[in-house]
C-alpha cells in the first residue's frame, strides 16, 4: 500500500481532482462536510442524504459512482457522527469504515479527504497518522504459513491524503513517519503470529542481525557460554529444560550524538511458555507462543526508529530462550544466584519472565542509560487489573520517575496505544520474602502484577526504569486471534517526542 500527501488548492478545492475514489466526511444531521459540499455540484450527494441511504452515524458508509460535475470516478460518503465536533473515536470508526470498503473496490487509486478541520482536540498530523494505521491494519494478512494465500493486492493500494498547501510539508514527514511505524508493528505482529515452533530465540537473534544489516545498526548475540561467563544464573535457569539454545540480543541504533546517554529497551523474549515444572493448563496453551511480544515490540519500534533515521541512541537489549519442562528442568524451591549477585527462591517456574528480564536489567547498567523501559507479557494478573484495553504501566514514584511515566502515557494517549499507571510500593516488597535466599520470584494472588513489578524494581535501582506489561494487549484471542503491534506506537511516539525534546523541535 502506498501513501502520499495531495496538495489541495483552496481555490479548486477537490470538484476537479481526478481520482478513482474521493472519500468525504457526512453527519448524523444530514449536514455536508465542506469537501462533500464542493462535490455535490448537481446535487448527487444531498438526494443520497435525502434518501436515507446514509445515516451519518460514524463508521456508516455510501458509495456513489458517476456523481454529475466532479472529476472523480467515485465518492465514498463515510458518516463522522455530530458535526459539532468530529471525536478521536469517530475519526478512528471513520477511518477504519474507509479501509474496509476500499479493500474490495474497484479501483487502484483513491483520495481521503475527511473533515479533520472539524476535530477538537487532534490536529491533521494526528488524523493522518491514525488513517494511515488504520488502512495497514487492515491490510495486515498472516498466511506465510498457509499453503493456500489469501489473495491481497485487490482494492485501492494507492492512497493519497488531502492536504492544505500550508500543512503539506509538515504531512509529508507525517506520512514517512507513519509508514514507518506501520512497518515496525507489521514485523511485530509477524514475529508474534509465527509459531513456537519456527520462531525461536535464534530466528529472534536473525531478525534482529537482518534488521541490523539493513538499516546499519550494531548487533550483538550472545549465547550460552558467554551468558555462564556474565554469571546470569536466573536468565539460564529458565532455559534449563529445552533443547532449544537461548539468546542474548544487544542491537544499537546510535542515532544521536556519541556522547549522549542511551534510552534502552528490554524485550521479554520467552518464544514458547509451557510454565516448565510448573506446567501451564492445556487451554490456550498455545497463546504462550506470544510470550515473546515484549521482544518483538523492541525489534518492531527499532524497524520502525531505523526508517525514520531518529537522532536519537537507542539500544535494544532481548534475553531470549524457552521456558520447558524436563529432566534437567529447574525446580520448584531451587534457588539460584542472579548477575546482580542477589540469589532467587524459584518457587513457581511459571514467573519465568521476570528472572530472565531481571539479569538484563543487571546487564544494561554498563550503558548507562538516560531510561530503560522493559516490556513483557509478564503477567495474567495485569489482564484481570487492567483488561485489554490499556498496557500497565509501573515504575518508583519520584520526580524522574513521575517525568518518564507522565511521557510514556502521553505517548500511549497521543497513539490511542494507551497504558495506565500503577503503584509500586514497600508494602508489596514483603511478599517476595522467602526463608532461604534473598526473595522469591512469587508474591502470592494478590496483585500478582505489582508484584512481578516489584522483582524487578530490585534490580533497576542504579537508573530510571519503567516497566510495560502488555500482557493483555500485545494479542487478541477468540476468532481474530493475532498479534496486535502493540506497543510500537507507544514507545515509537515516545523516542521521537525524546529525540525532538533532545534535539530542539525541528531536526526530528
Ligand atoms: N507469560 C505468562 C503471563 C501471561 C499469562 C500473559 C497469560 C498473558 C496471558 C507469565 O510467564 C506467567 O506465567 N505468569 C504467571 C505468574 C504467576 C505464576 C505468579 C501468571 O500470570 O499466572
Ligand atoms: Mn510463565
Ligand atoms: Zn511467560
Amino acid at each position: 500500500m502506498d501513501f502520499s500527501i495531495k496538495t489541495i488548492d483552496a481555490k479548486t478545492g477537490v470538484s476537479s481532482i481526478k481520482s478513482g475514489c474521493i472519500a468525504v466526511g457526512v453527519f448524523e444531521n444530514k449536514k455536508l462536510s465542506d469537501t462533500a459540499r464542493e462535490l455535490d455540484r448537481k446535487g448527487a450527494i444531498t438526494a443520497a442524504m435525502k434518501s436515507g441511504d446514509i445515516s451519518g452515524k460514524p463508521g456508516s458508509t455510501l458509495l456513489l459512482r458517476d456523481v454529475d460535475g466532479i472529476s472523480a470516478e467515485r465518492v465514498l460518503l463515510v458518516g463522522m457522527g455530530s458535526d459539532d465536533a468530529v471525536t478521536e473515536k469517530n475519526f478512528l470508526t471513520a477511518a477504519q469504515a474507509v479501509a474496509k470498503v476500499f479493500a474490495s473496490l474497484g479501483t487502484n487509486d483513491a483520495l481521503i479527504a475527511l473533515p479533520v478541520d472539524k476535530m477538537k482536540d487532534r490536529d491533521t498530523a494526528w488524523a493522518v497518522r491514525a488513517t494511515v494505521i488504520a488502512l495497514r491494519d487492515a491490510d495486515y494478512r498472516f498466511d506465510a504459513l498457509k499453503s493456500k494465500k489469501e489473495p491481497q493486492q485487490a482494492g485501492v493500494r494507492k492512497v493519497a491524503i488531502a492536504a492544505s498547501a500550508a500543512d503539506t510539508a509538515a504531512l509529508k514527514t507525517v506520512v514517512a513517519q507513519s509508514v514507518a511505524l506501520a512497518n515496525g508493528m507489521d514485523l511485530t505482529k509477524d514475529l508474534g503470529n509465527l509459531p513456537g515452533n519456527v520462531c525461536t530465540p535464534t530466528y529472534l537473534a536473525d531478525t534482529a542481525k537482518k534488521l541490523a544489516k539493513e538499516f546499519k545498526l550494531g548487533v550483538e548475540v550472545l549465547d550460552r557460554k558467554q551468558l555462564e561467563a556474565l554469571k546470569m544464573g536466573s536468565f539460564l535457569s529458565v532455559t534449563r529444560g529445552t533443547d532449544e539454545p537461548p539468546k542474548f540480543i544487544v542491537l544499537k541504533h546510535m542515532g544521536g550524538k556519541a556522547k549522549d546517554a542511551p534510552v534502552v529497551l528490554v524485550g521479554k523474549g520467552i518464544t514458547f511458555d509451557t510454565g516448565g515444572i510448573s506446567l501451564k493448563p492445556g487451554a490456550s496453551m498455545d497463546e504462550m507462543k506470544y510470550d515473546m511480544c515484549g521482544a518483538a515490540s523492541v525489534l518492531g519500534t527499532f524497524r520502525a526508529i531505523a526508517e525514520m533515521d531518529l537522532k536519537l541512541n537507542v539500544i535494544g537489549v532481548i534475553p531470549s530462550c524457552e521456558n520447558m519442562p524436563s529432566g534437567r528442568a529447574t525446580k520448584p524451591g531451587d534457588i539460584v544466584t542472579s548477575m546482580s549477585g542477589q540469589t532467587i527462591e524459584i518457587l513457581n517456574t511459571d514467573a519465568e519472565g521476570r528472572l530472565i528480564l531481571c539479569d538484563a536489567l543487571t546487564y544494561v547498567e554498563r550503558f548507562k542509560p538516560a531510561a530503560v523501559i522493559d516490556i513483557a507479557t509478564l503477567t495474567g494478573a495485569c489482564i484481570t487489573a487492567l483488561g485489554h484495553h490499556n498496557t500497565g504501566l509501573f515504575t518508583r514514584h519520584d520526580d524522574a520517575h513521575d517525568e518518564l511515566a507522565d511521557d510514556l502515557l502521553a505517548a500511549g494517549k497521543a497513539t490511542g496505544d494507551t497504558a495506565w499507571r500503577m503503584p509500586i510500593e514497600d508494602a508489596y516488597q514483603e511478599q517476595l520474602k522467602s526463608n532461604f535466599a534473598d526473595m522469591a520470584n512469587i508474591g502470592g494472588p494478590p496483585g500478582g502484577s505489582i508484584t512481578a513489578a516489584c522483582f524487578l524494581e530490585r534490580y533497576t535501582r542504579k537508573y530510571t526504569w519503567a516497566h510495560l506489561d502488555i500482557a493483555g494487549t500485545a494479542w487478541k484471542s477468540g476468532a481474530a486471534k493475532g498479534a496486535t503491534g502493540r506497543p510500537v506506537p507507544l514507545l515509537t511516539a515516545y523516542l521521537l517526542d525524546k529525540a525532538q525534546a533532545t534535539n530542539g523541535r525541528k531536526s526530528a
